[in-house]
């Protein structure tokens, strides 16, 4: 099978398509699912675990867990959508032939995948392709753990979401309307009419208006992309208002230990995660939103585009013909 690795930090140019020996069934542990993938999704996180790039003083954390040296992984990605192809002895909650989807750090841009059931994996909702499957765990896990478990979002309340046509960002403008709050998205005039489309009720072109500048209060801002600050944006907020970080430096971090108005932490992720998502799908508060769709053997291109900021909603990658053995052209160092 073909897999995409890395064999240390670095540029795009360090990404590798490499062909290696197959999973046997008879090689999974008595919870594993072996899957075959046909969809996987590239996010920030996969940018930062490829480049070691993580926020401002969060670098030493960030290579104590995805490697100190080089990648813990040599495989690369984590969300993805694919079918069961065998299961151990004692699996109870998949069977071989279902068509599940989930986020797994183990390393997913391969055909083939070995992930326990108790991982973050739930058979895809009825009527989503396995691309618009892939295209969730990340955003849209995110979104509802922050929205609803830590900041708990109340109907009524005015959201402002930054990144709002991002790859958390699509999700987080959903969901707070799904959630009865107001919403004012921040993002370029260019994707106005994207976010307008999954709810939002005023958007805010950051390149030529200053949040601040509104002089309006919000009871909730959510980031997604550090690019606002708790003193600057301390007058923007309502008494008793949160400023929610999904993307934080460590001043933000320190911030949020002494302060309840400010809020940050980590995805939990988990099957009990996933069963919630896939419930907020199958109920249409949430729709997957794929900007941009690519055959696997443009990862270093995919790579390339999530670092510049600029994507809308998910990059996803597909193997050239899912299911069937893949026409890889094997490459050098590069893609
Ligand atoms: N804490 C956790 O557990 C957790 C979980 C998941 C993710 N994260 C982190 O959270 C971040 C998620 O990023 P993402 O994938 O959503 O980012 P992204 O896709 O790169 O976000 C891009 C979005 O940001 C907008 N944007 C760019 N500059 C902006 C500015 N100055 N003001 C407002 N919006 C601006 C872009 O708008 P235009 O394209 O229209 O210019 C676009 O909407 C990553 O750093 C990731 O590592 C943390």
């Amino acid at each position: 099978m073909y897999a995409i690795t890395q064999d240390h930090y670095g540029p795009v140019e360090n990404l590798q398509i490499e062909s290696l020996a197959a999973i046997e069934p008879a090689a999974l542990g008595a919870h594993d699912l072996l899957v075959e993938v046909h969809a996987t999704s590239v996010t920030t996180a996969d940018w930062r675990m490829r480049a070691a790039d993580f926020p401002a003083g969060m670098r030493l954390a960030g290579r104590l867990f995805a490697g100190l040296l080089r990648p813990r992984n040599r495989i690369t990605g984590r969300e993805f959508a694919g079918r069961v192809l065998a299961v151990g002895a004692e699996v109870t909650r998949f069977a071989v032939g279902d068509a599940v989807f989930g986020a797994h750090a183990g390393g997913v841009n391969a055909e083939q995948i070995v992930v326990p059931e108790g991982a973050s994996i739930a058979r895809v909702p009825r009527g989503l392709s396995m691309a618009e499957a892939a295209s969730l765990p990340f955003g849209a896990l995110t979104a509802a753990d922050f929205l609803i478990d830590k900041a708990k979002i109340q109907a009524g309340e005015e959201v402002l979401v930054l990144g709002a046509s991002g790859g958390v960002g699509v999700y987080l403008v959903q969901l707070a309307k799904h959630l009865g709050a107001a919403v004012t998205a921040v993002c370029s005039g260019a994707n106005e009419a994207l976010v307008r489309g999954l709810g939002a009720d005023k958007v805010i072109d950051y390149r030529s208006e200053d949040p601040r500048a509104l002089w309006r209060s919000w009871d909730v801002i959510i980031d997604p992309v550090g690019k606002s600050d708790v003193p600057g944006y301390r007058s923007s907020l309502r008494e008793g208002g949160r400023h929610v970080f999904i993307e934080a430096g460590i001043g933000e971090i320190l911030r949020s230990m002494v302060s309840d108005a400010v809020i940050f932490g980590v995805t939990t992720e988990g099957s009990a995660a996933m069963e919630r998502l896939c419930e907020l799908v199958e109920a249409g508060a949430i729709r997957p939103v794929i900007g941009h769709r690519m055959p696997m053997t443009a990862v270093a291109e995919a790579h390339r585009l999530v670092e510049r900021r600029h994507r809308r909603g998910a990059v996803i990658l597909e193997w050239p013909a899912a299911g069937a053995p893949a026409e890889v052209v094997p490459l050098q160092r590069a893609v």
